[in-house]
């Protein structure tokens, strides 16, 4: 089965990426606006795409009437975001601030999250998540009239104590139920996990028989 994306509607194509590019990971981001009302909301279309610089990016749809959602015109018109990833802990207050409220609503206090004031940007963190980055907007793309695409630098990170070693700087993962969208309702916590080696070449084709141009080696040849 083929697919000519261009020529599907937008419902479809979305439908086609959402559910078999998965999991995502969930931004719940948090801006604030010049009144200091608080807004927070999840974002899926949401990755690390850079450590040097350390870089983010969203994907923001825009409204049915074609306006920024709250969290577009707030980085804007602020420059500063927050990103808050998000475990189970979180995950209804999560589903909670997706809620199409006025941007009058504090969203912290529906979700039932305590904003924990940043280092270097204006917009309070989310106490509760289990890890946040503070990030400054690099550029915000106009891809359509519907689709903004922010980059945004990471300032500074934030992680629940006991999460990351801070001698090795791993991840204990039994202590990181971090959860992941698929599509529509439907979300995964991280389960079933595996390792595949990451191999040198000379190491994979000693492994596997080959030589440097990767063609099988024949013992039986004196
Ligand atoms: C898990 C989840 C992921 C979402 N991802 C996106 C996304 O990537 N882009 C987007 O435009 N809206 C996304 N939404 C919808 C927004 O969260 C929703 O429109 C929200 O009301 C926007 O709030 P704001 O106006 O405060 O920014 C997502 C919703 C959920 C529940």
């Amino acid at each position: 089965m083929e697919f000519d994306l261009p020529s599907l509607n937008n419902k479809d194509r979305y439908k086609l990426l959402t559910s078999t590019i998965i999991p995502r990971p969930i931004a719940l981001v948090s801006t604030i606006d010049e009144d200091g009302t608080l807004n927070c909301a999840p974002y899926s279309f949401f990755n690390a795409f850079s450590e040097d610089p350390p870089v983010c990016v969203l994907g923001i749809q825009r409204r049915p009437d074609l306006k920024p959602k709250d969290t577009s015109r707030l980085i804007r018109d602020g420059g500063e975001f927050v990103v808050n990833l998000v475990d189970m802990r979180i995950a209804e207050g999560m589903n909670i601030s997706a809620i199409d409220f006025d941007p009058e609503i504090d969203e912290f206090d529906l979700a039932g999250f305590t904003p924990v004031a940043s280092r270097k940007v204006a917009p309070p963190r989310i106490g509760e998540a289990p890890v946040a980055f503070e990030c400054r907007r690099t550029v915000t793309l106009q891809l359509s009239a519907e689709r903004d695409l922010v980059v945004g630098e990471i300032l500074h990170m934030h992680a629940r104590e006991g999460l990351i070693d801070p001698e090795t700087l791993y991840l204990d993962r039994d202590q990181y139920d971090v959860v992941g969208r698929l599509y529509a309702d439907l979300y995964a916590p991280l389960r079933d996990v595996f390792q595949l080696k990451r191999w040198e070449p000379d190491d994979y084709l000693a492994a596997h028989g080959l030589d440097a141009a990767g063609r099988p080696i024949d013992n039986d040849k004196t």
